[in-house]
């Protein structure tokens, strides 16, 4: 049997599945993921994402967050990979995508268990009174935006580096590892942790592994059982094409 119809037996077979997904799920939505030459790295100085950083110049760091998260990301739809994954969902084949991403689409396509590990760019948080403000109720014109509460500058609720996972999306990540029965990976290098370690934890507890990726990751030759080397959106629409038939 080829590697993709493994894949769909395997899918279909499973009684738990769980998505896990990165910034390659999103690349065919138009935006670029992180590293890699096309990446935002190499673009911009990841500084000011840095949380120390941010709240010593709030002014400068939100001129630069707004340019990429708000001005460029927030016009981005979803595409078919997420759109196959709430399918998926609907059809009772998949209990939970599991996100680094920040960008909502998961949501956007129809997705309705998503734990989001590294938080969410359309909710801004005031970290004076822990208020969570949609993006669109925020004048983003005037920099840095201040909660209408309290006046404190508020903050993507998204995580920075330094700050850690919110501690529901952690301990929900960390049960889907323990339950699924199959894991699969979309679009992630598997580099950068704590994240990198629930795929992992899945492959300890006897999960199956299925990967999607153009670019082998550090899961391929590690965790990984059935590699589909591709995009996303190809490979996912033909899933569920299958799965349906
Ligand atoms: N379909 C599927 N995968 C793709 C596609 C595509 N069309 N295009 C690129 N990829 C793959 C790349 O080969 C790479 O493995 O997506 C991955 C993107 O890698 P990263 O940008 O490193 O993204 P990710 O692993 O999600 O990064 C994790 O790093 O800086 C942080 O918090 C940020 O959540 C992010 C985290």
């Amino acid at each position: 049997m080829d590697a993709f119809s493994e894949a769909v037996e395997t899918l279909r077979k499973s009684k738990h599945t769980t998505a896990f997904t990165g910034a390659g799920i999103s690349v065919e939505s138009g935006i670029p993921p992180f590293r890699g030459p096309e990446g935002l790295w190499s673009k911009y100085d990841p500084r000011v994402l840095d949380i120390d950083y941010f709240y010593n110049h709030p002014a400068e760091a939100w001129k630069v967050i707004r340019e990429i998260f708000y001005d460029f990301f927030g016009k981005a739809k979803p595409n078919p990979a997420h759109f196959a994954l709430a399918d998926m969902e609907k059809a009772g084949l998949l209990s939970a995508v599991i996100t680094q991403n920040i960008d909502n689409l998961h949501q956007e396509a129809g997705s309705k268990t998503v734990y989001e590990y590294h938080g969410n760019s359309k909710r801004l948080v005031c970290p004076k009174c822990g208020k969570k403000w949609s993006v669109d109720k925020i004048s983003l014109e005037d920099l840095p935006p201040r909660c209408p509460e309290d006046q404190a500058v508020l903050k993507p609720d998204f995580i920075f580096f330094g700050e850690g996972i919110p501690p529901l999306a952690a301990r929900k990540s960390e049960e889907e590892a323990y339950q699924a029965e199959v894991f699969l990976l979309i679009g992630t290098t598997g580099e950068v942790m704590p994240a990198a370690m629930i795929p992992r934890m899945a492959r300890n507890h006897d999960a199956v592994i299925i990967e999607i990726n153009p670019q082998p990751s550090a899961y391929t030759y590690d965790i990984t059982d059935i590699y589909l080397r591709g995009k996303a959106g190809d490979t996912m629409n033909r899933i569920v094409r299958e799965l349906r038939s």
